[in-house]
């Protein structure tokens, strides 16, 4: 039984895609959550439209509640101000997804040093500048006696462990994302809050290309839509829940029907030499032997990855909508 009753939770880039479902199920379990996105196009460029607006109406109607918030989140202000709305609005906050993002795709021997800095801006600096503030919040409330609870959920991608050939922006953004999770989780650790990393992966306006089909199932005879970004949702709430405060520095990949524990970072071949370090020569010899004797390093995914989610699509149930 997952319960948000009473949880506050903030959500960026909620006014679309999968923010929008982390948003919608985050109040369908009881949570008040404040939307907030900038309304901006896929390339990080200015609209006049309003998408968190039409998100807040859409949780009022089935009885939640909600409020929006249009802050640019990839500035410290925006983060305060969006961190400061939950508190202003119900007095507390519990929860952190940092989703909001965009790409501006190029090699990198052509991009330009705009495109580089604004994806990393929006991803990277984007999740620092909220979550800087809110474990500055739960850290005060720790301090007067009332703290104990926080979860932070931050958004990286799939795509950095396949390369990534034409988004290195993009996936240099969300490693630092990863990396700087597994940093708050330590510092937060002693204030009860925790912070993991997911790795979605649904149909929305974002990744329609990386989607050759909605049903990823059809195999299976099943007609469980996995591009529906729900999926991705309902791990988020998961995480979000009093149930998983177990759960910290942990990333997990959401795809087809699947739920991925990503071991990242971790050492893998050691080759020692405790008693007079290494010289070049030596290293030559023995740096091969890492990957078996003259065989190459291990095998990549397939190039088409998306052939490999559809093999194994539909091998799980989808969580249920309530
Ligand atoms: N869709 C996928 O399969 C997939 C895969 C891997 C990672 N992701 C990640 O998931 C997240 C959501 O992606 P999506 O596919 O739902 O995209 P989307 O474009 O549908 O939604 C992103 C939302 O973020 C908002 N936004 C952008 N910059 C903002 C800012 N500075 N401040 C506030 N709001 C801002 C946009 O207006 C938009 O509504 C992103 O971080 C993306 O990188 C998505």
């Amino acid at each position: 039984m997952i319960d948000l009753a009473g949880k506050v939770a903030v959500v960026t880039g909620s006014g679309r895609g999968i923010g929008r479902a982390e948003a919608t199920r985050l109040a369908a379990y009881g949570a008040k959550v404040v939307v907030n996105d900038l309304g901006v196009a896929t390339d990080g460029s200015e609209t006049d439209e309003a998408p968190a607006d039409e998100v807040v109406s859409e949780i009022r109607a089935a009885g939640g509640e909600a409020v929006s918030d249009r802050s640019d989140i990839s500035t410290a202000a925006g983060g305060e101000t969006l961190v400061r709305r939950a508190v202003d609005e119900w007095g507390r906050l519990d929860i952190v997804v940092n989703n909001a993002g965009f790409g501006r795709p190029r090699m990198a021997f052509n991009m330009t040093e705009a495109e580089w800095d604004d994806v990393i801006r929006v991803h990277l600096k984007g999740t620092f500048s909220v979550t800087a503030p809110a474990c500055r919040w739960w850290r005060e409330e720790t301090k007067a006696g009332r703290g104990g609870y926080g979860r932070i959920i931050n958004t990286a991608t799939g795509l950095l462990m396949l390369g990534g050939a034409g988004q290195s922006n993009y996936v240099a953004a969300k490693a630092g994302v990863m990396a700087f999770t597994n940093a708050v989780a330590t510092e937060m650790a002693p204030y009860g809050v925790t912070a993991n990393t997911i790795m979605p992966s649904a149909y929305t306006r974002l990744a329609a290309i990386g989607w050759r089909s909605r049903k990823h199932n059809e195999a299976a005879g099943s007609d469980v839509d996995y591009g529906d970004p729900v999926h991705v949702a309902e791990m988020v709430c998961y995480v979000a829940s009093p149930d998983a405060g177990y759960l910290s520095g942990q990333t997990f990949q959401v795809r087809a029907g699947m739920v991925e524990h990503i071991r990242a970072w971790e050492v893998d071949r050691v080759v020692e030499r405790g008693d007079r370090g290494w010289a070049a020569p030596d290293l030559a010899g023995e740096i091969p032997r890492m990957f078996g004797a003259g065989a190459k390093p291990a095998e990549l995914p397939p190039k088409d990855w998306k052939d490999d989610y559809e093999a194994k699509g539909g091998s799980a149930t989808a969580p249920e909508k309530s």
